[in-house]
């Protein structure tokens, strides 16, 4: 049987939207791990004690958020590229590109359709994401806190898709549809 082939288009979207995802996750990772604003006060306390200077939990905090700064950016910088490479992303099935795959088709196996719905709410997720960063960026001042409330879950949902995503490609690579993983990166046919 002849297997898709992946079109430029689908592949460089494909591949710009993947290492955007695991960049923005990385930027996640650092916040809540090395360069969480407590652990980096306390480390500021640390040396303020052992140089006897001392400045109040909240001036140690404001100091630890300004020097995650620069690196926290870059989550912004990443999501506004996430913003359009995902409206390229919904646009090109109109172009006749990625199509949008409908997990209510009839005859559907069980395997297809829970793929199917994996990306629907892959999707729905994506959007919230994209839209409740945009508000917290741009939005006005009393929509912050609800949004970030909100927002901040998307580190479930991501690391769930990532998994169930890589998982589920390298099954196929190794049984029913051998090849898939060099389709995506080179675009060619598998050889059966
Ligand atoms: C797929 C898209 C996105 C995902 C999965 C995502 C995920 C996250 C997560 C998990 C956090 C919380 C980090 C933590 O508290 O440790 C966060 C915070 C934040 N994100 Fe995103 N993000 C996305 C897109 C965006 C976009 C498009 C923007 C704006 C352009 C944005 C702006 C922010 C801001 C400003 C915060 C800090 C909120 C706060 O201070 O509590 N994000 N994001």
């Amino acid at each position: 049987m002849e297997k898709p082939k992946y079109s430029k288009v689908d592949r460089i979207i494909h591949w710009a939207i993947a290492i955007s995802l695991l960049l923005l996750l990385i930027t996640i990772f650092l916040r809540l791990t090395w360069m969480n604003k407590y652990n980096m006060a306390a480390i500021i306390q640390d040396y303020l004690r052992d140089t006897d200077q001392v400045l109040s939990q909240d001036q140690r905090i404001a100091l630890a958020k300004k020097i995650r700064q620069p690196m926290w950016d870059w989550h912004i910088y990443i999501g506004y590229v996430l913003v359009g490479l995902f409206s390229i992303r919904f646009l090109l099935p109109a172009f006749g590109y990625m199509a949008l795959q409908n997990p209510f088709s009839k005859n559907l196996s069980q395997k297809v359709k829970f793929q199917r719905w994996v990306y629907l709410v892959f999707y729905a997720c994506i959007i919230v994401s994209l839209v409740t960063g945009l508000l917290i960026v741009l939005g006005p001042k009393e929509l912050k806190k609800p949004m970030e409330g909100i927002h901040v879950l998307g580190v479930y949902y991501l690391v769930a898709y990532i998994v169930i995503h890589l998982a589920g490609v390298l099954t196929a690579e190794f049984t029913a549809e051998k090849g898939i993983i060099s389709r995506m990166v080179s675009g060619s046919k598998a050889e059966d």
